[in-house]
């Protein structure tokens, strides 16, 4: 692949400087690709109407074409000419969870490019709430597509410089505004059919939607460890967010855990590997051997989706052979943490 001039900007993560978002616009109006932050994921942006720049996404991240992306917009108004009709449902989503971690599913119009929806009738939307990607996409005038900016099958970047390591020489801006705030990707539901049905887990939890749809339900294959079940989102099928490592995740009582992962620890570092540690804050001083780092609290479960996917890449650079993993309960945000667990470690979670 030819190799692409990267020019990195920093900007004000809460009043982002005028004449740089203009320049980041520039670049999408270009056809080119701008990495941006939002305040789930980094994105890697391009200009969602136009189907060659859009191709350029697939290529950087060397993504398959089969795994559709999601459409960015600056307002509620920017979907109408991108989708066919908008239920009550959707209306009242966007105007409780928007800007925010929540993409939602509608029947796509003429207008979206079959290149964004991997030939699918449906069109994923959201409009983020980080006012470097809210600028970028109201001064570029059109809806800007963005998966997330990490090389295919890596975890999502949480900081401009996971951004660099996986796409320096790939694009044509990295935008660095900080590290973002969720940490995880957004909330991925689907309204087109007779179920709202959370496709992808987020900070939008389950929990949040059934105040509003109460009939909402959660796609089998989030949580579930098992091969027949066929995810319905494209993007869910995929091993993700994985590291170098082999990855082991424990589940059940904080006690067991820890007694289970000590047993594994000794066992394996009697074998000579180097074995990494993902514990939390009440935990971490239990463990006394490994390389142990503290992905956050139990007690604020935001805590460990922010630094989840950096902690991952932490291990990766400390060349660990295995990661024994601490797993978190299966409610709000602890859904989104374990369906990005299970992924990560190929799906091998060990009750205890
Ligand atoms: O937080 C996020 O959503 C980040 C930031 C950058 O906005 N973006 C992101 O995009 O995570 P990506 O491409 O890494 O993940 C999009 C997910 C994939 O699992 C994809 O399969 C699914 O959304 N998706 C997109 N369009 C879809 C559609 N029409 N039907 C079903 N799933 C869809
Ligand atoms: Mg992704």
């Amino acid at each position: 692949m030819e190799k692409i001039e990267t020019k990195i900007i920093k900007v004000n993560e809460i009043n982002p400087e005028e004449e740089l978002i203009l320049e980041g616009a520039k670049f999408i109006k270009e056809g080119k690709l701008v990495a941006f932050p939002t305040e789930t994921v980094y994105g890697l942006g391009a200009n969602g109407l136009n189907e060659e720049a859009v191709k350029e996404i697939f290529v950087a991240k060397g993504r398959p074409q089969d795994n559709p992306l999601i459409l960015h917009v600056s307002s509620i108004e920017d979907i109408r000419p991108l989708v066919k009709s908008v239920s009550k449902e959707a209306e009242i989503l966007m105007k409780k969870f928007w800007p925010g971690p929540l993409t939602l599913l509608f029947k796509k119009s003429k207008k979206v490019p079959n290149i964004i929806t991997a030939g699918l009738d449906t069109v994923a939307i959201r409009m983020p709430n980080n006012p470097i990607a809210l600028g970028l996409i109201k001064n570029s005038g059109m809806p800007i597509a963005a998966p997330s900016a990490n090389t295919s099958g890596k975890p999502s970047p949480t900081s401009a410089d996971h951004v660099i390591e996986d796409l320096y020489g790939k694009v044509h801006m990295i935008i660095d505004g900080g590290s973002t705030g969720v940490g995880l990707e957004s909330t991925v539901l689907d309204l087109t059919e007779e179920i709202p049905m959370i496709l992808r887990p987020g900070a939008i939890t389950l929990e949040d939607l059934q105040s509003i749809i109460p009939n909402v339900e959660e796609d089998l294959s989030i949580i579930k460890n098992s091969n027949d079940i066929v995810p319905k989102s494209p993007g869910q099928k995929y091993r993700h967010y994985a590291p170098k490592a082999d990855m082991l995740v424990f589940v059940g009582d904080v006690e067991n855990m820890v007694m289970e992962i000590k047993v594994q620890a000794k066992e394996f570092i009697s074998q000579e590997k180097t074995v990494g540690i993902m514990a939390t804050e009440e935990t971490k001083d239990r463990y006394g051997q490994g390389i142990i780092i503290s992905v956050g609290s139990r007690k604020n479960m935001e805590t460990i989706g922010h630094n989840l996917f950096n902690t991952i890449r932490l291990f990766d650079q400390k060349e660990v052979d295995i990661i024994l993993a601490e797993g978190v309960e299966l409610s709000y945000i602890g859904t989104a943490i374990m369906n990005r667990l299970k992924k990560a470690s190929g799906g091998n979670i060990i009750k205890v």
